[in-house]
Order: structure tokens, then sequence, then C-alpha cells
């Protein structure tokens, strides 16, 4: 079989450097674009090739798009904050939603076959029933998720109408790091919930906060479905193989919630110490429960998530940030 070649913009972001080390482990050739705005560079792994570029220039996309073939297009070069996205809509519809479908425009330009998106289960908003099927009404919670499902419809009539081929992946809470540590999630500023609570009990942070207490879960606080980054990462792998037949979209989740404080308590369990913490207020915009039905993905690809333990998930997710206090140190 000849060798794989990728093109991943955001490879050095946190879900994209774990999916170019899955397809270095599979012996392809990967290229990364990105702008190290969020990415990092160290995060990207050597033996793939970093191109320090702006998806904001259409010439420079076209260059790289146009210096293909390209197996696959995997696009994870977002934006990602809900709440920024909140206050300033159109940096989202922009950058994510319009340089995003430039990017799709160069892909069918130059006939790259797939094209692989980093989605959100921001998309369904809050949904009217639980876990969270592919069939549930689209209805985004935010101009985040509104600007990766400009990115799906754009998809869609790239298919219908030029036959390129796409995976769209709706992903619940990606969280983790690599399990061999060379790989770990730095945002700036950091806004998610496992590497605060980290932090809180490493003493490098003040005590964390916990948005809302009141809300209609068992213990008050938000459920969320945890997928490890690497079974993410094994997903992206596995829909390559439909994408030789049809267009697909899945959510992808592990089916399991865990509240704010199972959290908080696993990550107490694998410091040795409880992490300490404060009642705030609930967070504008947060679903009390978001748990995806991914029995689609399961059954059309075998997909089986290989973190089931949450004290595992949070382990990995430990070593690494109590590893790189200053996370990859480039920022
Ligand atoms: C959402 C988005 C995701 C996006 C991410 C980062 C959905 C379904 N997912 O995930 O696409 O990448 O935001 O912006 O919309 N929490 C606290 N205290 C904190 C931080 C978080 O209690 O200091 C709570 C939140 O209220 C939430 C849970 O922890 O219930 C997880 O929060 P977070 O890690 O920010 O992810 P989501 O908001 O679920």
């Amino acid at each position: 079989m000849s060798r794989k070649r990728y093109l991943v913009t955001g490879g050095a972001g946190f879900v994209g450097s774990h999916v170019v080390a899955a397809l270095l482990e599979r012996n392809a050739d990967v290229v990364v674009l990105d702008n190290l705005s969020i990415g990092h560079r160290a995060a990207v792994l050597p033996g793939a090739e970093l191109v320090v570029g702006d998806l904001a220039d259409p010439s420079a996309v076209d260059a790289l798009v146009g210096a293909g073939p390209w197996d696959a297009v995997f696009h994870f070069a977002a934006l990602s904050l809900v709440g920024e996205s909140v206050r300033l809509p159109f940096k989202y519809l922009l950058e994510n939603g319009v340089n995003g479908i430039r990017l799709i425009d160069a892909c069918v330009r130059h006939a790259v076959p797939r094209f692989v998106l980093s989605s959100t289960a921001n998309l369904f908003g809050t949904p009217d029933r639980m876990p969270i099927d592919e069939e549930v009404r689209i209805d985004p919670a935010s101009p985040y998720g509104e600007s990766k499902f400009m990115i799906e419809r754009a998809l869609h009539w790239a298919n219908e109408i030029h036959g390129l081929r796409s995976a769209c992946l709706r992903y619940f809470n990606a969280a983790g790091a690599d399990p061999q540590g060379r790989l770990g999630e730095d945002h700036n500023p950091e806004t998610h919930l496992i590497p605060l609570a980290i932090d809180a009990v490493l003493g490098r942070r003040p005590a964390l906060a916990i948005f809302g207490s009141d809300y209609a879960t068992p213990d008050g606080t938000c459920i969320r479905d945890y997928v490890h980054v690497n079974d993410l990462a094994d997903a992206h792998i596995r829909v390559l193989d439909q994408l030789d037949r049809r267009s697909v979209r899945y959510n992808v989740g592990t089916g399991q919630g865990y509240s704010v404080r199972d959290i908080t308590e696993a990550v107490g369990r694998i410091a040795g110490r409880p992490v300490p913490y404060v009642m705030g207020q609930p967070r504008m915009g947060d679903a009390a429960i978001l748990i995806a039905g991914a029995e689609a993905l399961r059954a059309d690809t075998g997909w089986i998530p290989q973190f089931t333990d949450l004290d595992e998930v949070v382990a990995t997710a430990y070593r690494w940030r109590e590893a790189h206090p200053g996370g990859y140190g480039d920022k």
C-alpha cells in the first residue's frame, strides 16, 4: 500500500495534535497548517511537517491545498471559546465559518477526495432528549456552534455537487492527554474544567469556581460526556474508510455522563488531596446535561472508547499538566 498523505489544519492544537500523533503512528506523511495563535510548535511531533500559515490568507491556503495530492484534509483550526463567541459573534462566523468554507472551496478546486471536520455538540443547543444522537434537532447554542454548522452545510453541498466526501465529528467534551506524555491540553486562557481543577489542586490557581449547583441533576452540578482525546483521534482515523463510500456525520462521546463534582472528586483522587473549590454562579448558556448517543459511530466503524474509567482519563491529563507547569512554554 502506498504511503498516505494528509493535511491537518490546526494540527498544533489540542485535538489536532493528538490526531497527528495517531496518523504518524500509522506511518502517514502529515503536513500541519497552523498559525500558532492557539496551537503550539512543540505540539507538532517530530515526523510531521509544520507550515506556519493562516486560513485567512486564501492564496497561501490555495497553494498548500494545491500541493497535493492529499488522501484527506483534516480541519481543526478554529476559535473555540463559546463565551467569547457570544460577545464577538462575527469574529467566529468569519474566522471559523468563512475561512472554513474557503478551505472547502480550495479542496473542491484541487480535487481533494476526503475531508474530516472537527465539529461540536454545541450544534444541539439545549436538546429536548438525551442521549443526543444524530437525529436531534440542530439549533446551535452559540455563534461558535453556528460557525461549525456553516462549515457542515458547506460540506453538504460540496458532497452533493462536487463529490467531496466528508465526515463531521461532533465532539462532546474532549479530555485527557497523550498517555505517553508527549502532548497535552494548553489553552490560554484556560476555560476547561479538568485542567482548571488540576491547576487548583496543584496550587497553581485559586480555588476552582463550580458554575452552579442548582441544576436538575442528582448533585445539582452540570453533567458532561468526557471523551478521551486518544479515543477521539481513533474516531478520526476510523471514519476515513466510511468516506470511500459516502459522507457521514457522527456524535462522538462515551455515552456516560459525569457531573462537575464527579470530576473534582476524580482529580482529588489522582492528586491525593481534595480540589479546593467555591460555589459560583451558573455560566450563561450551560445546559444541565449533555451526553452523546454515539451508537451510529460504533455500529458503522467499530469504534469503542478505550478510556472508560474516568480516573484514567483524568490521570493522563494530570500527569502532563503536573510535568508541564507552563504548558508548552511558548505563550
Ligand atoms: C463547551 C463546548 C465545546 C467547547 C468548550 C470550550 C458544548 C457542548 N461544548 O464545552 O465545544 O470547546 O465549551 O469553550 O457546548 N465548569 C465549572 N467551572 C469552571 C469551568 C467549567 O464548573 O471553571 C463546568 C461547566 O459549567 C460545564 C463543565 O464544567 O458544566 C465543563 O465545562 P467546559 O470544560 O468549559 O466545557 P463545556 O462548556 O461543556
